[in-house]
């Protein structure tokens, strides 16, 4: 099939890319011009693991395009798919302006082209419930009719950064939103090759799958919250979390993923999308009070790091030499938006701390934010050096089984706080570490 993809992201690239692989001609389309110069270079402007691999064949192979001329993408694709950003605005509500001028922008070609077939329109940013309703009302507007000219469908992804490639060619379910039958026809064929194992594609309504979306993603959000509350807890009543994490866990109604208590989640989605979903919940007259306590705790538990930090020193952090590993919001991106390290961060850098930083992939996203108030260390261990304390914030593998002698004669206390929960407390107090992590006995 021919297709389109309008927004280079990491939605809309991993999503091109992938469809390439299987064998579709694939155009991709971005208003940023240095960003498909360089994607018609050669470079992958985001790390994402085991992309480049297809990037590269389907390039060479010519069923992957780069252009900034949505013009250019329009008169050969069949289906035309829109991963475009919907930051929060100022109340929280996802902010549309991207993916209806887009819209607006189609409609208006095949209005000036009626030579051009039947197109599918769809929706691949996550957006908010009625959103297909709204883009479908655009076309309508231009006299075009649905069913017959074009159709417009509510696909969410459900891709998890640092495996999105995986995510992506093996999905546990593809989620088609469409009353049309036409188009959940072209839909279903287009998906079936990564479905061949027997995973599902659920065809339903749109509105139902734009809110499987939000729901799929509060409901995560929500899990992790209740962990880190229960490592609150646990802390305070003498428990271990992680015996708890496993014990819980082995009930398959609970299930054993998503129970990692940490210093709060971050990224690019859930944030935005619980408190999204929570104002469209407001909207339509209901108080989503779990939501809400969820957003709160969240805030609470992505300082709870740094309020340990000032507490250990007694709030003398002027000028205090302090390392932090990890600054990616998780292991294997380089991604740190909403990232609790950040957020860490920038409260010790109001106390007065010398912060010294490593990270193996998210060092110049870090450098565009924070600038020179930070040092950025070449390797994990010379982060280490003469700092009072060590502070981890992601679960890097290369952090998991360091050399421990090495840190100890680096760091000029061997005092660690470990958000991530990535060693044993007792093991760590035999080698003479002081160590803090969350939800354990230390
Ligand atoms: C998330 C969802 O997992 C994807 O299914 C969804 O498609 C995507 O958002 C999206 O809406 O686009 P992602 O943001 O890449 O994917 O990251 P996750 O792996 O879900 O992690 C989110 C946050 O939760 C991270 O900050 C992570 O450190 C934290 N987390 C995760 C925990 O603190 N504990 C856990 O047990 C799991």
């Amino acid at each position: 099939m021919k297709l389109a993809i309008v927004g280079t992201g990491y939605v809309g690239l991993v999503t091109g890319t992938c469809f390439a692989e299987m064998g579709n001609e694939v155009i991709c389309v971005d208003i940023d011009a240095r960003k498909i110069e360089k994607l018609n270079r050669g470079e992958l402007p985001i790390f994402e693991p085991g992309l480049e691999i297809y990037y590269e064949r389907n390039r060479r192979e010519g069923r992957l395009h780069f252009t900034t001329s949505l013009e250019d993408a329009l008169p050969e694709s069949e289906v035309i798919f829109l991963a475009l950003p919907t930051p929060p605005g100022e109340d929280g509500s996802a902010d549309l302006s991207y993916v209806l001028g887009v819209a607006d922008q189609i409609a208006r070609w095949m209005v000036a082209h009626p030579e051009t077939g039947y197109k599918i329109i769809v929706n691949k940013s996550t957006v908010p419930v009625g959103t297909a309703d709204r883009v479908r009302e655009i076309f309508e507007s231009y006299g075009l009719k649905a069913g017959e000219q074009f159709d417009v469908v509510s696909n969410p992804e459900f891709l998890r950064e640092g495996v999105a490639v995986d995510d992506f060619m093996k999905p546990e379910r593809v989620i088609i939103g469409t009353r049309s039958p036409r188009a959940a026809e072209i839909m279903t064929q287009l998906y079936e090759p990564f479905v061949r194992q027997g995973n599902p594609i659920l065809v339903m309504d749109e509105r139902s799958s734009e809110m499987t979306k939000y729901a799929a993603n509060a409901f995560l959000a929500t899990k992790i919250t209740f962990m880190n509350e229960i490592a609150n807890v646990c802390e305070r009543v003498g428990a271990n979390v992680d015996e708890v994490r496993r014990g819980i866990g082995l009930d398959s109604r609970i299930g054993k993923q998503f129970l990692y208590a940490g210093i709060g989640f971050g990224g690019s989605c859930f944030p935005k999308d619980v408190k999204a979903l929570a104002r469209t919940a407001e909207e339509y007259g209901y108080a989503f009070q779990i939501l809400k306590a969820v957003l709160d705790v969240n805030e609470r538990q992505r300082r709870l790091l740094a309020e340990r930090v000032y507490d250990y020193f007694e709030g003398q952090l002027e000028g205090r030499r302090l390392a932090v590993w990890g600054l990616a919001f998780k292991a294997n991106t380089d991604d740190v938006r909403e990232a609790p390290s950040h957020v860490i961060i920038r409260k010790l850098l109001e106390h007065g701390a010398d912060l010294v930083v490593f990270d193996p992939e998210a060092m110049a996203n870090t450098r565009a934010v924070f600038g020179d108030a930070l040092t950025y260390a070449p390797g994990m261990y010379e982060a280490l050096d003469g700092a009072e304390a060590l502070i981890i914030c992601t679960e890097w593998n290369e952090f998991r089984r360091p050399d421990f002698q090495r840190m100890r004669n680096r760091l000029a206390r061997p005092l660690i706080f470990d958000g991530r929960n990535l060693y044993h407390p007792k093991r760590m107090a035999e080698m003479g570490f002081e160590y803090y992590s969350i939800g354990r006995p230390h």
